[in-house]
């Protein structure tokens, strides 16, 4: 099976699929084979529209269109929700097998989580699943994408103290929108110490590469 990462981030919006776009696209340069899955969408008409087809038009992946989404959902709003409203709930070993055969095909897969870390995917009668419950599922260390500005440290801090009580392992932080000013320089700082944890890289707006070290890229994708 192939290597994966899960990137989750500080909330909806915060730039999950730009910086996975960015960061398949580095290692497909970089000539590791990488493919992309997201488990769980909501708020696209189809898959060439949603996240998943953004990521592989950027990343130029190639990848069939069909294995790059499990579960679509038209309602632009939280999976368990979508679901209640219109059916087809999430079964996790679907997932699980999914990203298996995505793993198959690539060396390497960048995993996409839906909304923030505490983001219900199902919860009905019979299963309540979390997207904590597909990172553990998929066996997968995750990394954090998390804006570069102003309320950061507090978003970026319960996320992490969240994802510990889950025992959920964190590889790094990855801060967007990034423009170098005091304040960012700061966070950046401040987040390291409060967390212990390392921000990896840096993505200012409209960048259409990532910045980020090799040995950081090894480590992310080193065994446990
Ligand atoms: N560094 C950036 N420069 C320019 N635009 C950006 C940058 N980061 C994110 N965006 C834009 O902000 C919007 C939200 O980003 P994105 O879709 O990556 O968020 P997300 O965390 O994946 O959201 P979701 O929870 O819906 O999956 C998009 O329109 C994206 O193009
Ligand atoms: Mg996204």
């Amino acid at each position: 099976m192939g290597k994966g990462i899960f990137i989750t981030g500080t909330g909806t919006d915060i730039g999950k699929t730009y910086v996975a776009a960015l960061l398949i696209k580095k290692m497909r340069d970089m000539g590791m084979n990488t493919g992309y899955y997201k488990g769980v969408l909501s708020g696209a008409k189809n898959i060439s529209e949603s996240d998943a087809g953004y990521v592989n038009d950027l990343a130029q992946i190639g990848q069939e269109p069909e294995t790059l989404v499990s579960y679509l959902y038209k309602d632009a709003v939280s999976p368990h929700l979508a679901s209640k409203l219109k059916g087809n709930p999430v079964e996790l070993n679907q997932i699980k097998r999914d990203f298996i055969h995505v793993s198959e095909k690539y060396d390497y897969v960048v995993v996409e989580g839906s909304g923030g870390i505490v983001c219900p995917i199902r919860y009905d009668d019979e299963a309540h699943i979390f997207l904590e419950d597909i990172i553990k599922n998929l066996e997968l260390d995750t990394l954090i994408v998390a804006n570069a500005g102003l309320g950061t440290i507090n978003a970026v801090v319960l996320t992490v103290e969240y994802m510990r009580q889950k025992n959920i392992g964190i590889k790094g932080i990855i801060m967007n929108h990034y423009t170098g000013t005091i304040l960012q320089k700061d966070n950046i700082k401040m987040i390291e110490a409060l967390t212990g944890l390392t921000v990896i890289s840096l993505v200012a707006p409209n960048d259409e590469e990532l910045t980020i070290d090799p040995t950081m890229l090894s480590e992310i994708f080193k065994e446990k």
